[in-house]
């Protein structure tokens, strides 16, 4: 069988410490093979955002271990780690929004731009990904002056414009209208569909997990219930 993209062994999370020590995860194990949409289900406090922080490489765990096609990622470290994030993971969060006085098309070639890319690849790139999103129009507008919808889509430009192998997204249609949700939710599945991205998404909405391959279910730091039957 092909190596998972993520394979997660006995994950813990702690924060704080003494009296404000939380244990937000206690041991979660999965295995995700590439190509795979993945929604990550449970109640508020479950401790999703904490397990989407930790798969993206954005944290890292108290315990357990997190291999990145076989990489374990504890020995990605300083510019190394941040290279890898930037390559390979699309971020659709919300507290990674748009610097809301920067232009569209500048928020959206971010991550080029860490990358090193040169200045006409970048605009060249970021116009395609503006365009796919059908916000071309909108490239030179302040990122504040978009309606909601525009900004999520503004975000998944910005995701996608690296050629990610991993978009994560932390409730993407959590504060749109259900037509602009359902815009959106066919971009995301879009994606994974036609280039195989592979597909984290943090959801209360159960029809949206539904479209989901796979259902992971989060109760108080526990993984209770998998969609998909793994021998982990
Ligand atoms: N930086 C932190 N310091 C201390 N506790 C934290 C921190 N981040 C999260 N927690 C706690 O860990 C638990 C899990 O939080 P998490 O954000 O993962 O929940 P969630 O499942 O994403 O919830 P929601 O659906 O409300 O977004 C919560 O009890 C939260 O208060
Ligand atoms: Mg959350």
């Amino acid at each position: 069988m092909d190596t998972p993209i993520l394979s997660v062994r006995d994950v813990h999370k702690t924060y704080g410490s003494g009296q404000s020590r939380f244990e937000a995860l206690k041991g979660v194990s999965f295995d995700v093979p590439e190509g795979q949409s993945v929604a990550i289900v449970g109640k508020s406090g479950s401790g999703k955002s904490t397990l989407m922080h930790l798969l993206a490489l954005l944290d890292a765990p108290s315990g357990g271990s997190i291999a990145l096609e076989g990489t374990d990622t504890r020995t990605l470290r300083g510019s190394r780690l941040n290279r890898t994030r930037n390559k390979t993971f699309g971020f659709v969060f919300q507290q990674f929004f748009l610097t809301p006085r920067a232009s569209v098309l500048d928020n959206v070639i971010l991550p080029l731009k860490i990358a090193g890319v040169g200045r006409a690849e970048r605009k060249r790139r970021g116009m395609a990904a503006l365009e796919q999103l059908e916000l071309a129009d909108k490239a030179r507008n302040r990122a504040v002056d978009l309606s909601g919808g525009q900004k999520q889509r503004a975000v998944i430009a910005r995701a996608l414009v690296n050629n990610p192998r991993i978009i994560f997204a932390d409730e993407p249609t959590g504060n749109l209208d259900s037509v602009t949700g359902a815009i959106v939710e066919d971009i995301l599945f879009g994606l994974n569909r036609e280039k195989g991205i592979t597909l984290f998404v943090v959801t209360h909405d159960e029809e949206l997990a539904a479209r989901c391959d796979r259902r992971v279910y989060i109760r108080d730091g526990l993984l209770v219930e998998d969609s998909v039957a793994v021998a982990a």
